[in-house]
């Protein structure tokens, strides 16, 4: 393994440690994939975060053969292919956070309540139909729930959070946690007044200039 493989292997582990302080994930639920060389770096299945060692990081080929001494994620599928079909993602974040997957729970997306939805890649972020984890069905759920799109909820399970590196993709899965939170707070009141799909539009290329686009 070289230095730069090992430090690819340890952000990874930085990342989920992080993921739990800051209270977007709970216990060895959430994994995470960086793409490495010609397929993907994933975090192990079912390891608590704490106890994770970088060869314990699994290395997967893009066809799906997985090398290291541990099992990949059970969601390596997921991983995989949002990695094949995306060329702009480099990183996948899956977590459980309260809010987002409160909000899948009454599989609902999260509308256009704040312009920082837009951070996102649209107007809205979809919520993916429930499918059983690590299936087939739900990756084919969440690629076209992402379609256009950097994030978006699985039906009562949690969120996907991509970006060009795990840094932002990290960022990008507090953002979206923070969105959910604010929609859930807004509808113990009432359903909240949107902003247009236009505006949304305004807001996108606006942040060009602001530092959030990749
Ligand atoms: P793994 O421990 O297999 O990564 O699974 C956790 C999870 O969140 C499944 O959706």
């Amino acid at each position: 393994m070289n230095e730069h493989e090992l430090k690819q292997r340890q952000s990874i582990i930085d990342a989920c440690r992080r993921m739990n302080a800051l209270g977007v994930n709970q216990g060895t639920s959430g994994n995470i994939s960086v793409r490495h060389e010609h397929g993907m770096l994933v975090t192990p299945t079912s390891m608590p975060y704490d106890a994770m060692r970088p060869d314990d990081i699994v290395y997967m080929t893009m066809d799906g053969e997985a090398h290291g001494k541990r099992q990949p994620s059970s969601e390596w599928r997921f991983h995989l292919d949002i990695l094949r079909a995306r060329a702009d993602v480099n990183a996948v974040v899956h977590t459980h956070p309260p809010y987002c997957t409160s909000l899948s729970i009454l599989e609902r997306p999260i509308p256009p309540i704040h312009y920082m939805v837009a951070v996102a890649g649209g107007s809205d972020i979809r919520c993916a139909p429930y499918a059983t984890f690590g299936t087939e069905e739900l990756s084919a759920n969440a690629l076209v729930a992402l379609e256009g799109r950097k994030a978006c909820l699985l039906a009562h399970h949690g969120m996907i959070a991509t970006g060009t590196t795990l840094d932002k993709a990290m960022w990008l899965t507090v953002e979206v946690e923070t969105l959910a939170r604010q929609y859930l707070t807004c509808l113990q009141v009432e359903e909240p007044p949107l902003l247009s799909v236009a505006e949304i539009d305004n807001v996108i290329a606006r942040m060009g200039h602001y530092g959030h686009r990749d």
